[in-house]
């Protein structure tokens, strides 16, 4: 009896489907850069915590990475250095430099340098064969909007998939973000835009969401690993779920299809206790964080001499994050220079009064979670957008990184510490926004990420996925009024002619006045 009531138990297992949300297999493709995969990793750590295996896609040449793989997240290792193609990481190093001569990557460069990743994916014969092995539930990989290449691994895999990103463009996907009030991520503009704002607003929409950005997308890699898709946007298309870490209280209210939801942030969370070494530092002390985040590294020492100028002149203690070569000389005292920072965590201590920042998206919702008010410098990509929502929303500052004096930056520093500053304020009262929510934005990405898992996507995508651009904007039948409209115009003008003709009244009344 003991044995057939087993027998059942296990023939039961089988028969039925299986329960996956709760133990399921989930695959992480972040591009390589390590805010990207801090990102797709602040999820996997949520997906861990509630018990799913979490496996996650790295090249084997990545320094720094060891930081931000946490406890329970499998590495899955694909051989980067035979690839011979560029690397982002690569391209991204000493940007520091290049961005104060305003020597900018192009869009077709970095989308460039992604392609070789994926490449180098996909072209991993023994990694491949690794994934097929495990087969997994559900991939959760980056939209990373100037080459969403990494959507290739699950697809080709037939792996239903879920798209990260912080950047969105939203009419892509389909979302109807009507240019008349939403800005484009990529513009210094508000909700409330001029009509020339709203005019080249338009324009950007339409060129670059309607369109793959930067239009010289290759489609090699599309045709070999997803011969089924036409596009990169199709591919895009083809995701289960959006997540979208930028919402409403640094951008502005938008409409949203179900299918996509906007997070706070993603790496913002409760902060957990410094590292002794570190708490030392920041203990009953006024602290200043400066970070201009992963990818910047050093900046030029002029302008590091102009920072060292303004701290001088303030009692706080400043914690730097600087890159991992040329270290500034003569550092001021109050200045500790770290190669590394808990960024979250020490913005959630008490002391830390004031971010500065290069206004990457991540860190200017850490400092919101925490309530600390920010001075922007703003370099690149994003960034110069991100400045602007978050001066409109009166949750700090934004300087020229190029222009500034050491005066202004010292003033601003004093303002924004102020105790009863505004901008302190308003940073408070968004963090207490932020947090009366049931689920934090790791929380709220791994849930849905378990709804996918447990009921697929079909009942929340929209037709309008499906609607070629013309039909989705209704431009088609714009076109049928604005024929209608003329014709009838045309028409209707004939016919006046004929009947001041025929009652020969036209030229007659002008006659008249001319008599007159
Ligand atoms: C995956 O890639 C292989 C190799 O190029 C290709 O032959 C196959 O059709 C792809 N599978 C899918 C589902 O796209």
């Amino acid at each position: 009896m003991v044995y057939l009531s087993a027998l059942l138990v296990v023939c039961l297992g089988i028969l039925l489907p299986r329960q996956p949300a709760g133990g399921a297999r989930i695959l992480l493709v972040a591009i390589e850069q390590l805010s990207h995969v801090a990102e797709l990793h602040s999820i996997g750590t949520e997906l861990v915590r509630r018990g799913h295996d979490v496996y996650s896609v790295l090249p084997d040449e990545f320094p720094g990475v060891e930081r931000v793989v946490p406890p329970g997240i499998r590495v899955l290792q694909f051989r980067r250095s035979h690839n011979g193609g560029i690397r982002l990481l690569d391209l991204l190093h000493g940007m520091g430099e290049r961005i104060m001569n305003k020597r900018y990557e192009t869009p077709s460069t970095i989308s460039r340098a992604v392609q070789n990743q994926c490449a180098a994916i996909m072209n991993d014969k023994r990694l491949v064969g690794e994934m097929r092995d495990i087969g997994f539930d559900l991939a959760v990989v980056d939209g990373f909007p100037l080459m969403p290449c990494g959507l290739l691994v699950p697809h080709n895999l037939s792996v239903p998939f879920v798209s990260y990103s912080a950047g969105f463009f939203g009419l892509h996907i389909r979302v109807p973000n009507l240019p008349s009030f939403v800005p484009s991520p990529l513009m210094p503009f508000t909700d409330r835009m001029s009509f020339w704002q709203r005019a080249l607003n338009v324009l950007l929409h339409m060129a670059l969401e309607l369109e793959p950005f930067p239009p010289n997308w290759d489609y090699t890699l599309l045709h070999q690993f997803a011969p089924d898709v036409t596009s990169w946007t199709e591919l895009k298309r083809k995701a289960a779920f959006y997540i979208v870490s930028r919402d409403h209280m640094l951008e502005w209210p938008q409409p949203l299809l179900p299918n996509v939801v906007f997070t706070p942030g993603i790496t913002a969370v409760d902060a957990r206790p410094l590292p002794s070494e570190l708490e030392l530092m920041v203990k009953s002390k006024k602290v200043i964080v400066v970070s201009f985040g992963s990818t910047v590294g050093n900046l030029p020492a002029e302008v590091t001499q102009k920072f060292f100028a303004a701290f001088r002149q303030t009692k706080a203690t400043i914690l730097w994050k600087v890159g991992d070569t040329d270290w500034p000389a003569d550092v001021p005292g109050n200045v500790k220079l770290l190669e590394w920072m808990p960024q979250n965590d020490l913005l959630g201590h008490v002391s830390v009064k004031l971010f500065v920042t290069h206004c990457g998206n991540n860190g200017q919702y850490e400092a919101l979670y925490h309530g600390v008010p920010m001075i922007g410098f703003p370099m690149f990509a994003d960034q110069h957008h991100n400045a602007v929502r978050m001066q409109d929303h009166g949750y700090g500052v934004a300087m020229d990184v190029h222009t500034f004096t050491v005066d202004d930056l010292s003033r601003n520093i004093d303002r924004l510490m102020a105790d009863d500053s505004a901008y302190r304020k308003a940073t408070q009262l968004a963090s207490r926004i932020i947090r009366h929510s049931p689920m934090n934005a790791r929380e709220t990405a791994a849930h849905w990420v378990e709804h996918v898992i447990s009921y697929g996507g079909a009942h929340m995508r929209s037709h309008a996925l499906d609607m070629p651009w013309y039909e989705y904007l209704l431009l088609d039948v714009l076109c049928l009024y604005v024929l209608v409209a003329v014709t009838c115009c045309y028409l209707g003008k004939r016919a006046l002619k004929r009947l001041f003709a025929c009652c020969g009244g036209g030229s007659g009344i002008k006659d008249k006045a001319k008599q007159q």
